[in-house]
């Protein structure tokens, strides 16, 4: 049933209108599983999903946009009631996310942005991920404190908003800093495997002993580079100091083995918030706020890394 007209018939019949979730029908367009993080994301979405008695229909588009693209057009043409979009670059939504709104299909997004009017999606359930390139720009200003630093980035996934905003805070943070440069940036994909070769071509290009740290947008990229560094004969997070974003069960498993120095946490539990908002939503009518915003946490070597791979290894990383 759509929303709209389970608003209309939540309140004719004074039927509890959240016992009405079980009758949910929502569509996922998730764009693939290139990182640990990712599958995280879609195993806690499916959970939730299931929890609520919500039929899920998930799709992978293997990191590809037009796939994401016919997945919302075919969730449209099933009359789903709602769609979840992890949208895999910024920019090319806006016909679709019209087509969506015509249906009146409520689209959520989660865990990236788009550039495309909000009027077109209901809400965005992200971290900000200006914020994150901030926060591992600023660790490693304190960690480096003055002394010349040059810097080697892994981006992600070129044109998706992780890889613009994480880029954007890190320099932000690291401007002004005359010690901090950053000598090679490449994306990496958001992939451990990707990682683990741009980070092979930097050593090789900048030479190993002239690199003093890596900015890796995500962890997966950061622990392809870890590898990298190895088979180069230096160590990671002595020679050359890592800091990345996700805080995923091997980074940390690396950083209590003093493999990586800090990760800053995203968590992969974006459904729970867009869920409540939809059923929030479907209760009495109740718009959410254009952005819900996750909270990010910075782990560093203090922190109990052994302890806290511990705890996360089984959570579907
Ligand atoms: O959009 C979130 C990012 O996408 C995660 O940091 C990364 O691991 C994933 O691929």
């Amino acid at each position: 049933m759509k929303l709209k007209a389970m608003l209309i018939a939540g309140a004719l019949s004074f039927v509890p209108m959240t016992a009405m979730a079980a009758d949910l029908t929502i569509g996922f367009s998730q764009i693939g599983s290139e990182s640990g993080w990712r599958a995280a994301e879609t195993t806690v979405t499916k959970q939730e999903a299931e929890k609520r008695g919500i039929d899920l229909k998930f799709a992978d588009a293997q990191q590809k946009q037009e796939n994401q693209i016919k997945a919302i057009r075919s969730f449209i043409a099933q009359g789903v009631d709602a769609i979840l979009l992890a949208p895999v670059v910024a920019t090319g939504w806006d016909e679709v996310l019209e087509e969506a709104k015509d249906a009146e299909i409520p689209v959520v997004l989660l865990d990236r942005t788009v550039d495309a009017p909000d009027d077109l999606y209901m809400t965005a359930v992200t971290s900000d991920l200006v914020h994150e390139g901030s926060v591992a720009g600023q660790w490693l200003v304190d960690e480096t404190a003055g002394e010349k630093c040059d810097i080697v980035e892994l981006q992600g996934t070129t044109g998706s908003s992780p890889a613009i905003d994480r880029k954007k805070g890190f320099e932000q943070a690291i401007s002004g800093h005359d010690n901090l440069n950053i000598v090679r940036s490449q994306t990496g994909d958001f992939t451990r495997s990707q990682g683990k070769v741009v980070m092979e071509s930097f050593l090789k290009a900048v030479g190993g002993e002239n690199i003093c740290a890596l900015y890796a947008h995500n962890d997966d990229m950061a622990v392809g580079a870890i590898q990298a560094i190895k088979e180069a004969g230096l160590k990671p997070g002595e020679d050359i100091k890592i800091v990345s974003i996700d805080s995923v069960p091997d980074i940390h498993l690396a950083m209590a083995n003093g493999e990586a120095n800090a990760t800053i946490e995203l968590t992969p539990n974006m459904a729970g918030p867009a869920l409540d908002a939809l059923e929030a939503y479907l209760a009495d009518g109740t718009m959410p706020p254009k952005w819900i915003q996750t909270e990010s946490k910075l782990y560093t070597l203090k922190d109990d890394n052994m302890a806290i791979y511990e705890m996360k290894k089984d959570l579907g990383y």
